[in-house]
């Protein structure tokens, strides 16, 4: 059984298949970029119609298919940016109608998690989950033989990958600006920034705004602020994430979404559990940041795997876009 996922649901249009035993035939993707502006949702949207032919030309080659041999198609139905959302799911109805296969609306943050959990293949992690708008600590539970998502700890203003893309928009650096501000952090030395952890919650605004001002009053180097924006935000979701897995006794944590790629994060974390003796894991950083394969494979465990008219369909069976659809209302 093959699942063909698609995501879009902000820079990434993807299209992933994966088997029903987890294996990953295809992922092909391809992210808007800009050098000097943020992520302007038309131009996302324009983007993502552009590129959708090729990408399911590519993807059909790598996993060496006809569309006719794939069984489901999921599709990003949320959380996300609005017009870029309507660009996957009219897409993914266009295929299902094409070949007359069911349609399955994921949730994004859910596949993030659910690609971490196949990759490393987990039991019953503590999920630390750090992309652009989702910074999150979250945990399964299953009550009446259902499985919910907990969200423990969050951002209480603007995700990490957001505030350091938005760092690297003052500094000039594009869009996304993670990896370069992980290069420049490489040449920095530490200067104090607010440290702002509220419990299990962690917020990251203000720090952004210190670094705008040390930085627009000449008053820092670039790689000095790298350096310490990435110190300082790292050591706060260590700590978090180090509660976490102290008040759940749950031994391993695993590292999802874009920022996982950031290489002295998944270090910090790293430290951190061998000290607790914890198992830390992450997934390659194909599999880290958005992606079809982690659609598909959500899909393929929300429905695919119970056959036709054994699930919910009303949460999801073909249910348009959802742009504010949170991980613990799946
Ligand atoms: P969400 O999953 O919350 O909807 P998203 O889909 O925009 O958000 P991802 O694709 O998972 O997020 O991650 C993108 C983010 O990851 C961007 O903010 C980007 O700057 C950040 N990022 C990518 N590489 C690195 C890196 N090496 N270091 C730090 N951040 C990084
Ligand atoms: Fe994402």
């Amino acid at each position: 059984m093959i699942t063909l996922g698609i995501e879009s649901t902000a820079h990434t249009f993807g299209i992933g298949m994966v088997t029903d035993r987890g294996k990953i035939l295809a992922n092909v993707k391809d992210s808007y970029s800009s050098l000097n502006a943020g992520m302007i949702p038309d131009q996302v949207a324009e983007h993502h119609q552009l590129v959708k032919g090729e990408i399911l030309k590519q993807a059909l080659r790598e996993a060496k298919i006809d569309l006719t041999d794939v069984d489901y198609l999921a599709y990003s139905s949320g959380p996300g940016i609005d017009p870029c959302l309507w660009v996957g799911y009219n897409f993914a109805k266009e295929l299902s109608e094409k070949i007359k296969k069911p349609l399955i609306a994921v949730n994004h943050c859910a596949a993030h998690l659910s690609i971490g959990k196949l990759y490393n293949q987990l039991k019953d992690p503590v999920y630390l989950y750090v992309s652009g708008v989702n910074t999150q600590i979250i945990i399964e539970k299953t009550a009446d033989r259902k499985s919910h998502y907990v969200v423990l700890g969050e951002t209480l203003d603007i995700g990490l990958g957001n505030m350091l893309d938005k760092l690297g928009r003052i500094m000039g650096l594009g869009f996304p600006a993670g990896p370069g501000i992980e290069e420049l952090a490489k040449g920095g030395k530490y200067l104090e920034l607010p440290y702002v952890v509220k419990g299990m919650d962690a917020s990251f605004s203000g720090i952004l705004t210190k670094a705008q001002q040390l930085y627009e009053r000449k008053q820092a180097t670039k790689e000095d602020l790298c350096f310490s924006v990435q110190e300082t935000c790292f050591a706060m979701i260590t700590e978090v994430a180090e509660r976490a897995l102290a008040h759940t006794g749950k031994t391993e944590l695993v590292l999802i979404g874009g920022v996982g790629a950031n290489q002295r994060f998944c270090e910090m974390l790293q430290i951190m559990c061998k000290e607790r003796k914890a198992e830390f894991y992450n997934v390659p950083i194909g599999l880290a940041g958005d992606q079809g394969a982690m659609i598909a494979w959500e899909g393929f465990l929300r429905k695919g795997q119970y056959g036709d008219g054994q699930y919910d369909d009303r949460q999801y069976g073909e249910g348009g876009v959802k742009p504010h659809w949170r991980v613990d209302e799946v």
